[in-house]
């Protein structure tokens, strides 16, 4: 909404012959040859992510009784990755541990109490609501 609206201002300025402070922001030929690394670099860090917690993830434990109130980890349970988060009372919390956005292993943030995806920022409620996109989808319900 607010780009569109800031466009209509650039455009309004580009008819009336005005120069507009933002408007470097939406020239087409903004991208260079730095930007294009930049870009190459991000889905590098993706790809770091998207593989490596896969290969490291086979070696999870599978011991959710080990979890302490407070802790939360991704364990291995019957062969699937689950995010694992034992609450301040006790109660244990389970979520299946892919991004439903395009399959990243998440990661607990303990500040916020909420499972972040590495690869493109989305986050996740304990429960696996969404808080934060761009995933739209909760994490799957896991086995509790
Ligand atoms: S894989 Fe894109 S936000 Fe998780």
């Amino acid at each position: 909404m607010t780009g569109g609206t800031a466009a209509g201002h650039v455009l309004a300025a580009r008819i009336l012959g005005e120069p507009h402070p933002a408007a470097d922001l939406f020239d087409p030929n903004r991208f260079d040859a730095r930007s294009v690394l930049e870009v190459a670099q991000d889905n590098l860090t993706v790809a770091k992510y998207l593989v490596g917690d896969h290969v490291a993830a086979l070696w999870r434990s599978e011991k959710l009784d080990d979890l302490q109130p407070g802790d939360a980890q991704v364990v291995r349970v019957g062969g699937e990755l689950v995010a694992a988060h034992r609450d301040e009372a006790g109660k244990l919390h389970t979520v299946g541990a892919h991004c439903t956005h395009l399959g990243c292993l998440v990661s607990f943030n303990d500040a916020e109490k909420t499972w972040d995806c590495p690869c493109h920022g989305s986050r996740f409620g304990v429960d696996g609501t969404v808080v934060q996109g761009p995933a739209v989808r909760p994490l799957r319900r896991g086995p509790a």
